[in-house]
């Protein structure tokens, strides 16, 4: 019999109970006049798609071959099929030009709503001009515009997120938590390397920020050997480790990767260079994939963070929902991470 795990669980409850789950933060933009005008002409737009029982969903994905994407967009496809609508969902391929000609064929398609994952995140705004003119509510997901540029499509526009300072500093208290406190060597200080996601990507900077200031805030000592370029990816990953072991040695007490996919990379050059996850090194990532988890379980990789893909298509199928309705929508939608450990680790896998 096959145990039933959170994140199946979290998937299971999502469908039936989709709207409990939807948390709003920062207040309701929707009070404004502009986004009521807005909101109300939505109501008009949708009301004929809900003639036809149905609504017409565009998702820009920033890039199909991302392994945390993939899960999120399986699972967006599924709840919005669920709610009833015609969804098509295209492939970025990380470029931001093939993005854009894929909105500019929605418009020209007459989608309801577009929610869009994009390529640049600087892009945003040019993005939000493009799609304006033609009053198409947006909802963007996993990589966090500036809050001007949702501002300026009050009512139109909102993000569905995670809160990238959590995870980072949920790392730095993987660390934290662990025999030596991330100092193996006993030197009084914690020396490591950082393997980042796209340097552009708020969750890439606020990871690599936050994981170390929770070592800092807890009056640690800390030394950057080097920061990695490695764009989410997990051979990138892999051979920086490797030439990072080469060049470094024992010197490296902690591996700290923005991401699973670039910890699973890491992991394979720290075995193939003799060294022992929990006992000569630290490693941890982010998104708690099934195999990063799988490694936490075995003790191969320190522990990992929850990126709850389920919780994120849930809130995005939902806030493109209450534009389809034409309801209010508030600018930001967060769902929290969680910190995945030995102890907790089996429920995630
Ligand atoms: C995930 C990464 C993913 C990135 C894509 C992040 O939140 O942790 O695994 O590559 O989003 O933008």
């Amino acid at each position: 019999m096959k145990m039933i795990s959170r994140r199946d669980f979290i998937k299971a409850s999502a469908v039936v109970g989709a709207a409990g789950v939807l948390t709003a933060c920062g207040g309701s933009s929707s009070s404004t006049a502009a986004s009521s005008v807005a909101a109300s002409s939505t109501a008009a737009a949708s009301s004929e798609a809900a003639a036809s029982g149905s609504a017409n969903i565009g998702v820009c994905i920033y890039q199909f071959a991302d392994n945390f994407m993939t899960l999120y967009r399986t699972d967006l496809e599924e709840y919005l099929k669920d709610m009833g609508y015609a969804v098509t969902i295209v492939d970025g391929k990380n470029d931001q030009n093939t993005q854009t000609e894929q909105i500019n064929t929605f418009l020209q398609q007459g989608v309801d709503v577009l929610v869009i994952n994009p390529v640049q995140t600087t892009s945003a705004q040019t993005i939000v001009d493009t799609i304006s003119p033609s009053g198409t509510p947006i909802v963007f997901i996993n990589r966090e515009p500036d809050k001007a540029v949702l501002d300026s499509y009050a009512g139109k526009c909102c993000y569905v997120g995670a809160d990238a300072r959590q995870s980072g500093t949920y790392q730095g208290e993987l660390i934290l938590e662990t025999e030596t406190q991330g100092d193996i060597n006993g030197d009084g200080k914690i020396t490591y390397i950082m393997c980042k996601g796209d340097p552009e990507n708020i969750d890439a900077q606020y990871r690599t920020e936050y994981s170390i200031k929770a070592l800092t805030d807890a009056g640690k000592e800390v030394e950057c050997l080097y920061e990695y370029l490695d764009n989410w990816d997990q051979t990138t990953a892999q051979q920086d480790v490797a030439n990072a072991l080469a060049q470094y040695g024992d010197k490296i007490e902690v591996v700290f990767c923005n991401n699973d996919a670039m910890a699973l990379g890491a992991l394979q050059s720290i075995e193939q260079a003799g060294r022992t996850v929990g006992t000569d090194i630290y490693l941890v990532g982010v998104d708690a994939l099934k195999e990063a988890v799988q490694n936490v379980v075995d003790g191969k990789m320190t522990g990992t963070v929850l990126n709850d893909d389920v919780g994120q298509a849930t809130a995005a199928a939902n806030a493109t929902k209450l534009f389809v309705d034409g309801s209010d929508v508030d600018e930001y939608y967060w769902v929290d991470y969680v910190k995945v450990t030995t102890e907790n680790a089996a429920q995630y896998l």
